[in-house]
Order: C-alpha cells, then structure tokens, then sequence
C-alpha cells in the first residue's frame, strides 16, 4: 500500500526561538502546506526533559508553549486548513512510546549524539525523559502515519531512528498486520527527513563551528524572533567576520564558517542561492553586506515579531487554537492507538 502523505513536524518550548529555527524548520514548514496536509506540534512533553531549571518551571513552559504557537501562526501557518497543537494534549503520543520503547534498541539510543551533547559529563544524572526523547520523537510521527518530517540537520539521527523503529514494529508484527487487513504487512510509513535550504544549519554569531542554539549563554550568538530591529543590526554588526573580502565563488567560504554562515543566512532570507549573493557581494567589504544583511533580517522578521506580540498578548484565542488543532489531532492520533493495540494484541472494549 502507498501511503497517504502528510507532513508532521514539530518544535520545543523552550523559550528564545531563533534564526536557525525560523530558517531551519519553520520557513519549510509553511511551504509544505501548499503541497501537503501537514500537522505542526509544539512539543510540550519533550521540552520537560532536561531539569526543571532547564526548562524553567509551570509557568515558563506554559508561556512559551504560546509563544511558540505565536510563531508558528506569525510565520504564515494556516492553523484553520493544517493542524497546530500542543503534544500533552494528546495521550496517544505517551502510549505510543512505550510501545516504541519495547521495539526500539538500547544500543539504538545509545548512538545518539545529541543525548551524548545535552547529557554532558554526567550522563547518570541525566533524566530518562532524555535518554527516550527520540522514541517519543518517532511516536510524534508514526501516531499520524506522517511520511514527511521538515526538520534541520541536527534532527537527522533521530529521523534515522524513527524510520528503524517503523521497520522494526512492521517486521515485528506482520503476521499481524497483514491479519488486520495490510496486505503488504505495512503499518508504519518509514518517514523521510526533508533536510532542505541554504541554511539547514545556522550557526553561531558568535562562533561559525557552533550551532545557533536556543541554551547559549550569549545573546549576540543569535537572532531571536523577537528581536526589535536595532538589536538585529547591532547583533549583525557584531557578528564574528574575519579580515577578508567575500570570495565571489562558493568554493573560497570553504575553510571560512563565519563568512559561509552569513551568506547562507542572506541566501535563505532572500530565497536566493549563496552564489547569487556571492555574485552580488563577492570582493566587497563585509560592512557593507552586513549593512544589506540587517536589511532582509529586519524586513523578513520584524513583521513575524509584531505579529507574534499580538498574538501572546491574547493567550486564550492562542489556547483555543491549540485546542481546536487537537481536537481535529486526537481523530487521527485515535485511529491509529486502535489498529496499534489490536495489532499488539492488547484488548480494548468493542
Ligand atoms: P528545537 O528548538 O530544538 O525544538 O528545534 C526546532 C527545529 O529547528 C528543528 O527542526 C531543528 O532541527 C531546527 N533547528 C534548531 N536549531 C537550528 C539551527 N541552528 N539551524 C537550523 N535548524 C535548526
Ligand atoms: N526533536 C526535535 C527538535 O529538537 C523536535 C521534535 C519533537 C520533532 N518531535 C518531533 C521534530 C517530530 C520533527 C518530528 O528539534
């Protein structure tokens, strides 16, 4: 059986929502809806896993629970014709972990580099949220059936997971899922990362060998979404460059990571190729294609942070869109937790 393509994708609330996730994840989330049914969750449940102090409380993860909503809504997602919600709302996601969890490997897990990254040095201390978070990740996906994730470069090892746990689970249960009316012993799509765009990694400002991340402790390292115009300018202008005009072939950003950042940066805002802003700018001075830089930046992002400031100023029309997008979530999410558990074999009322 072919199956039905949707997109599904999904982002943490936890907090400073920045460039790398606009350019990374957000901007190719609004192209998909024009070719796709797609489902934007804001993943509440993997935002509680690292410590309270990470993630900074009740009242914190409920406000940027909003404000994540906020940019989705801001940024040009159609939360009327797509699906925008909030993970928690939706039992399905939890129970279609655990059963992930009993297909999915220890040896798996223990390869992924971001746990290894976000544990640190002392990985005993590290909750078991962590340590799962990808096998929620693949059940985030497989509970819609999605065959399409638009997520950034970093995301790519836990897609790579979700595809095996959809392999394994079909392998596991095919007697039984070829029993429940799947002839070619298919439940689970394998979905495929779409890892698109001149900036599928944005970098540091700051440090063109490090991802922009939301935990850095400098500001000036990114550009968040609701950074005013003046604070974009003087975060550009200050950006790391080195001494050296711009190369005007690709081939010279090479060995240079904070040049090759910036222009990819300009390539994805203006929606243009780096070579064609390397053919624009190629031999001048950085200043002035920082100058041209702050400009697309302010121009793309200033009407996504006013946008976003009326939107969380109305937290009850915010909280009525994610429970509308979860309703219509839950019909689908639904479905699957019943043809999942009667392919498990695990009884449910008839
Ligand atoms: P997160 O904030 O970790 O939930 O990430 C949300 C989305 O933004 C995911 O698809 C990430 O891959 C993407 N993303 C996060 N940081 C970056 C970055 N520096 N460059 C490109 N994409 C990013
Ligand atoms: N792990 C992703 C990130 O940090 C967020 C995420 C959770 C996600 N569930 C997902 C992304 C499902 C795509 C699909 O960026």
């Amino acid at each position: 059986m072919a199956f039905v393509e949707r997109v599904f994708s999904g982002v943490q609330p936890t907090g400073n929502l920045h460039l790398g996730n606009y350019l990374g994840a957000i901007v190719n989330f609004v192209k998909m809806q024009q070719t796709h049914n797609c489902i934007y969750c804001v993943v509440d449940m993997h935002a509680i896993t690292q410590g309270v102090e990470v993630w900074g409380g009740p009242a914190e993860l409920a406000r940027n629970t909003r404000e994540v909503t906020a940019a989705f809504i801001a940024a040009g997602i159609d939360a009327k014709k797509h699906i925008v919600f909030n993970q928690s709302q939706i039992a399905g996601h939890a129970e279609l972990t655990w059963i992930f969890n009993c297909v999915a490997r220890i040896g798996w897990l223990n390869r992924m580099t971001q746990f290894k990254e976000k544990a640190g040095k002392d990985r005993e201390n590290a909750s078991i949220g962590l340590y799962d978070y990808p096998v929620l990740m693949a059940a985030d996906i497989l509970l819609y059936r999605a065959t399409h994730v638009p997520v950034g470069e970093d995301q790519k090892q836990h897609l790579e997971l979700s595809r095996d746990i959809a392999q394994k689970f079909n392998n596991d249960f095919g007697d039984s899922i070829r029993g429940h009316g799947f002839a070619d012993g298919l439940f689970f799509p394998q979905p495929e990362p779409l890892i698109t765009g001149p900036a599928t990694r944005v970098m540091s400002l700051r440090d063109g060998t490090k991802k922009m991340s939301k935990s850095d402790a400098s500001d000036n390292s990114r550009i968040n979404l609701t950074d005013d115009a003046d604070t974009i300018a003087q975060k550009i202008r200050r950006a790391k460059t080195d001494p050296e005009p711009l190369p005007s072939e690709e081939k010279g950003l090479e060995t240079r990571p904070e040049a090759d950042n910036l222009v990819g940066i300009y390539a994805a805002l203006a929606g243009i190729s780096k070579q064609e802003v390397l053919t624009q700018f190629g031999g001048g001075q950085f200043s002035t294609f920082k100058n041209a830089l702050v400009e697309v930046c302010v121009a793309k992002l200033a009407p996504i942070a006013s946008e976003m400031k009326k939107l969380v100023a109305d937290p009850g029309h915010v909280d009525s869109i994610l429970a509308d997008g979860a309703n219509r979530a839950r019909g689908i999410a639904d479905e699957t937790m019943r043809i999942t558990k009667d392919i498990v074999g695990f009884i449910r009322p008839r």
